[in-house]
């Protein structure tokens, strides 16, 4: 049990910043159910995050972003759990933070509460660091965690491939939600530099892989039937796209992870829908990884897509 003297040290850590876990005022529990909002979410937060307006109304826009985050956070805290329990302490990196939605939201659920009851200055139970490369959403949320005493956040202002140094610690969790275009892959790079434990991934648009499907398709298609499947541009991008987060779960496979993709929420909620989870398997599953590996090196070749081997393959195996 905490002693006087703990509970006074506790207070004092949160005198003069903003509670975002201020008492329920009467209403409020019914506004949280209208909202769709979990146990315990802030109503103050997520109006500073601008997703409910200041009268604790919500727009379509944010009621999608809203369901997006709380549907990611399902996923994500029994993996915070889980290490946190094995290890005692979390490090969670959220690539392409933009206005650290997804951070926040995860902070204040999972984290908040852990921090102000603990007396060592907040450090005990994990960070969460949001790496976004434009500096006046970084500024922004820095206040943001100021004001409502999030401690245990951070923000570095870089792109997600030049973030590696930046961050050397040790990192038990990646996340990127919506991070454009090879940011993505800059992020699962980056959690296989770190050894991180989890990755969860909602990839955004990637044009890479679809540009070089239209460089190499008219010299594949004459002894490649499959090319059929990427011929007409529409497709190319479409099967672009497929074949962009195939390749990305091969090489999280080829690098030892178990790899599950699902749909994060309805089509009707965002085009941009698929979920994958990476969890690191013990070494006693080296053969899948093997096949993987050798899968993801033949799936390149047969789709002429060799020059995207530093990207898929190359990285830190
Ligand atoms: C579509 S927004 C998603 C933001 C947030 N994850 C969310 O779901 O609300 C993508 C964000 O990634 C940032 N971004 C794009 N490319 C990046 C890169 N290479 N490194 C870091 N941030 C990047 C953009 O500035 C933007 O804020």
């Amino acid at each position: 049990m905490a002693s006087r003297k703990q509970n006074f040290k506790q207070n004092q850590h949160l005198a003069g910043k903003e509670s975002a876990r201020s008492a329920p005022k009467s209403g409020v529990n019914d506004a949280s159910a209208q909202l769709g909002l979990r146990d315990g979410q802030s109503l103050e937060l997520l109006k500073a995050l601008h997703i409910l307006t200041p009268d604790g109304r919500i727009n379509q826009d944010s009621r999608r972003k809203l369901k997006q985050v709380n549907h990611l956070l399902q996923f994500i805290e029994p993996l915070l759990t889980k290490t946190l329990e094995s290890q005692g302490c979390v490090t969670l990196v959220d690539h392409g933070a933009g206005k650290s939605y997804l951070g926040f939201m995860l902070y204040d659920r999972f984290f908040a509460a852990r921090h102000s009851a603990d007396v060592n200055g907040g450090q005990a139970a994990g960070k969460v660091i949001g790496v976004e490369v434009r500096e006046e959403l970084v500024q922004r949320s820095r206040e943001l965690a100021q004001r409502f005493g999030f401690e245990g956040m951070k923000f570095v202002n870089s792109t997600v491939a030049e973030s590696k140094a930046q961050i050397p610690q040790k990192i038990e969790i990646v996340t990127a939600l919506h991070a454009c275009d090879t940011a993505t892959d800059d992020a699962i790079a980056f959690g296989l530099k770190h050894g991180a434990q989890h990755l969860v991934l909602v990839p955004c648009c990637q044009a890479e892989v679809a540009a070089t499907l239209t460089k190499t398709k008219k010299s594949a298609l004459h002894n490649n039937p499959l090319v059929e499947l990427w011929r007409r541009p529409l497709h190319t991008r479409e099967f672009g796209s497929q074949l962009t987060n195939v390749l990305r779960c091969l090489q999280l496979e080829a690098h030892g992870y178990e790899v599950t993709v699902t749909e994060l929420v309805g089509w009707e909620h965002s085009m941009k829908n698929e979920l994958i989870v990476a969890s690191l398997r013990d070494a006693a599953c080296a053969g899948n990884a093997r096949q993987a590996s050798e899968r993801l090196q033949e799936l390149l070749a047969q789709t002429g897509l060799q020059t995207l081997q530093p990207r898929f393959f190359d990285v830190a195996l």
